[in-house]
């Protein structure tokens, strides 16, 4: 796939021609600069945006070719998104920051609260539900940002820096989170990170410089490169 912000004369290339296949199941870490297409590739994953040319396929049906409501759902129930900065609601405690990811899916009051109770419980923040963002540490904000992103119960999750606004042992819980997510419970884990012990921890690391792939490797097996 291609990815062209703007028009043809003055556009940006942000992707040039990326071909991946990611397995489900598997825990992938996207690195590279500042402005190698990272957030644009987690983009056109996740169905925020399409891409100028080639497709997106998720589970084999091309996601620029679904209806409106097809693709809603698959944005919905698939796929979570975790943010670096967080993105929580200032005026809600942790318990209704989680419960707003139900809303659009229409589930009754009893069991958004319920199922956003057993989320954050699975975070380790169940003693927290109460608290406003502000009254979390960043650590624990982002594990909120986690558990909004699971309620709905999507098989992938996608991380834009999840740990970039956190202090390095911070981050590590957030990280033994995903990988707890992804290990245990079989989340498709697509994380961006700039760092290089987190991308080392990684089943798969893809290399991205100036919207192509230079690095494709599982780094747990001795570097080989990735195959088919
Ligand atoms: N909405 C946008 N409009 C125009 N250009 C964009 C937009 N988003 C990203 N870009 C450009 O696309 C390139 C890739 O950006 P991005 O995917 O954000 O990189 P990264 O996440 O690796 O830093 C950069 O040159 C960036 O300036
Ligand atoms: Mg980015």
């Amino acid at each position: 796939m291609t990815k062209r912000y703007g028009d043809a004369a003055k556009g940006v290339d942000a992707l040039g021609g990326v071909d991946l296949r990611i397995a489900a199941g598997d825990l992938v870490g996207i690195v590279g600069p500042s402005g190698s297409g990272k957030s644009t590739m987690l983009q056109m994953l996740g169905a925020l945006d399409h891409p100028t040319s080639g497709r997106v396929l998720f589970d084999g049906t091309d996601l620029a070719a679904m209806g409106d409501a097809a693709l809603t759902a698959v944005r919905r129930d698939e796929i979570g998104f975790v943010f670096q900065q967080f993105n929580l609601i200032p005026t809600l405690g942790a318990i209704d920051n989680v419960e707003v990811a139900l809303v659009p899916a229409g589930a009754p009051a009893a069991e958004r609260r319920e199922r956003a109770a057993a989320a954050l419980e699975s975070v380790g923040l169940g003693h927290r539900s109460y608290h406003l963002p502000s009254e979390l540490s960043g650590g624990e904000q982002q594990r909120v940002a986690i558990a909004r992103a699971l309620v709905g119960g999507p098989r992938v999750l996608l991380a834009d820096e999840p740990t970039g606004n956190l202090d390095s042992a911070t981050g590590e819980d957030v990280m033994e989170l995903l990988s707890r997510l992804n290990g245990e419970d079989g989340h498709t884990v697509i994380l961006v990170t700039h760092d290089e012990s987190i991308a080392s921890r990684m089943d798969r690391v893809v290399a991205l410089r100036d919207g192509a792939v230079v690095h494709d490797v599982r780094p747990r097996r001795a570097s080989a490169p990735f195959g088919p």
